[in-house]
């Protein structure tokens, strides 16, 4: 390695800057580098006129010379000063998660749901059979999909749990997400058996708030639900969908359930339109912040660490994520279930034949961060891929189109680099 050699930062290199803290983040690769006021400003000297050798002789007789070499080399083996002579890759890999819809139906009507309404008038007249076969094609594209049990309320189908079971015979991935209010002594044991993880979704730290959402009695009937699957060594995650009905109670969901939640905004889709139940990106961001003991940053923080050097074109959509409706039509997300993005039957078209060749889900595939109008020049386009595009695709009728949670992808990928260690 020649430390003469005139280093020079990539044209397009952003500073974020909290306090002492400098995060120094080229977008297109992606890479960045944590430094302190001392190290920015000697990163900041690289302009191209001074070598790292002419910058070692300088601090030679600092106490951190050593450390400062080490890093500078570092950074020079790793090419960090080099700008991107090609694409990166999409990190994404080929289904990894397949929804399976198992019903339109629901013995529960939320004020908010997406899905109830969206596939109505659908019959679920998937064989048993076709599952298979399809099943069997998935475990051929990827052994280590997870096959995600949804719907409606999936549990209204025979089908899921002997299709469960299938896919664990398999060695495929199981997930079953439920309003948890049909598990009872009878099934309690073959469903915890047959999942590999399960969401319930509970919508508030109060019997009230949950019942307000999801109907009369709906809450003791979860809770009892969840209750049965402990007692079967299946300690289910409790969804909670962030609305504003329900956002004043977060700080108790976390004392109540700890780590053992998932939280995921509203969509303004569906049974929610026009209802201005809708938080904006930001608004969650700061629900999310305020609460002690929610760390947001914690899971990106790994996320980030997983992109260096390899980024992200796009979201989940369409290659690392496909949905069936309870009729077999395929599509691209299970937030897309419309008929711009029909992919194909699984009753009249192998499960393989639509994943490889469908126009709808390749002409998805080609698509970019590096594209988008609204994304193609931000600092953190290949750790966020754009956020959620079917949320674009709703709130501004195009996958490419803007989406009002940018704002808290945004503000999340800032922070998560910022609270980097030096190490990072
Ligand atoms: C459609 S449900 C199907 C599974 C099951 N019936 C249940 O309620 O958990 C899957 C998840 O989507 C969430 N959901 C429904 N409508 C939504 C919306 N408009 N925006 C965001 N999440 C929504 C539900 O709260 C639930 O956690
Ligand atoms: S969110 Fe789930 S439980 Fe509620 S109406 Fe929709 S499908 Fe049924
Ligand atoms: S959605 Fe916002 S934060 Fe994410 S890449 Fe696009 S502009 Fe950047």
């Amino acid at each position: 390695m020649n430390i003469d050699f005139h280093q020079i930062l990539p044209r397009s290199t952003y500073i974020l800057h909290k306090n002492d803290k400098y995060i120094f983040i080229i977008p297109e690769k992606p890479d960045w580098v944590v430094a302190n006021k001392n190290f920015a400003s000697i990163l900041l000297k690289l302009d191209g006129k001074t070598s790292i050798k002419d910058i070692l002789n300088t601090y030679k007789n600092h106490n951190y010379i050593n450390d400062l070499e080490k890093t500078l080399k570092k950074l020079v083996e790793e090419n960090f000063f080099y700008d991107v002579q090609q694409k990166c890759i999409n990190s994404k890999n080929k289904l990894y998660t397949l929804h399976l819809n198992m019903t339109s139906k629901c013995n529960l009507k939320c004020v908010y749901c997406y899905a109830e309404e969206r596939d109505n008038n659908i019959n679920d007249d998937i064989d048993i059979e076709c599952y298979k076969k399809m099943l069997d094609e998935v475990y051929e594209i990827n052994k280590n999909t997870i096959v995600t049990f949804t719907g409606g309320e999936p549990l209204l189908n025979d089908k899921t749990l002997l299709l469960a079971q299938y896919c664990k015979d398999k060695g495929l991935g199981t997930m079953l997400l439920t309003n948890g209010t049909l598990i009872d002594e009878n099934n309690a044991y073959e469903i915890a058996k047959n999942f590999d993880s399960i969401r319930v979704s509970i919508e508030g730290a109060t019997e009230k708030t949950h019942d307000k959402i999801r109907g009369k009695s709906s809450y003791l009937k979860a809770i009892k639900g969840i209750n049965l699957l402990k007692k079967y060594n299946n300690n289910p995650l409790i969804a909670t969908t962030v609305n504003n009905i329900n956002k004043h109670e977060m700080a108790d969901m976390v004392k109540k359930y700890g780590n053992n939640l998932h939280f995921q905004p509203i969509y303004s889709v569906g049974r929610a339109k026009n209802t201005k139940l809708e938080i904006d990106g930001e608004e969650y961001y700061n629900i999310l912040n305020t609460i002690d003991g929610v760390k947001p940053h914690a899971f990106l923080q790994k996320h980030i660490a997983n992109m260096k050097n390899r980024g992200c074109l796009k979201c989940a959509i369409g290659e690392g994520e496909i949905s069936i409706a309870s009729n077999g039509d395929v599509y691209p997300c299970h937030m897309l279930h419309t008929k711009d993005f029909y992919s194909g039957n699984i009753k009249k078209q192998s499960f393989s034949e639509i994943y490889n060749n469908s126009k709808v889900l390749i002409n998805i595939r080609n698509m970019s961060v590096n594209n988008r109008q609204t994304c193609k020049l931000c600092p953190v386009r290949l750790l966020c891929a754009g956020g959620c595009w079917a949320r674009a695709y709703y709130e501004s009728g195009d996958l490419n189109g803007f989406d009002s949670f940018c704002d808290y992808e945004l503000l999340s990928y800032k922070n998560a680099l910022l609270n980097l260690s030096k190490s990072n």
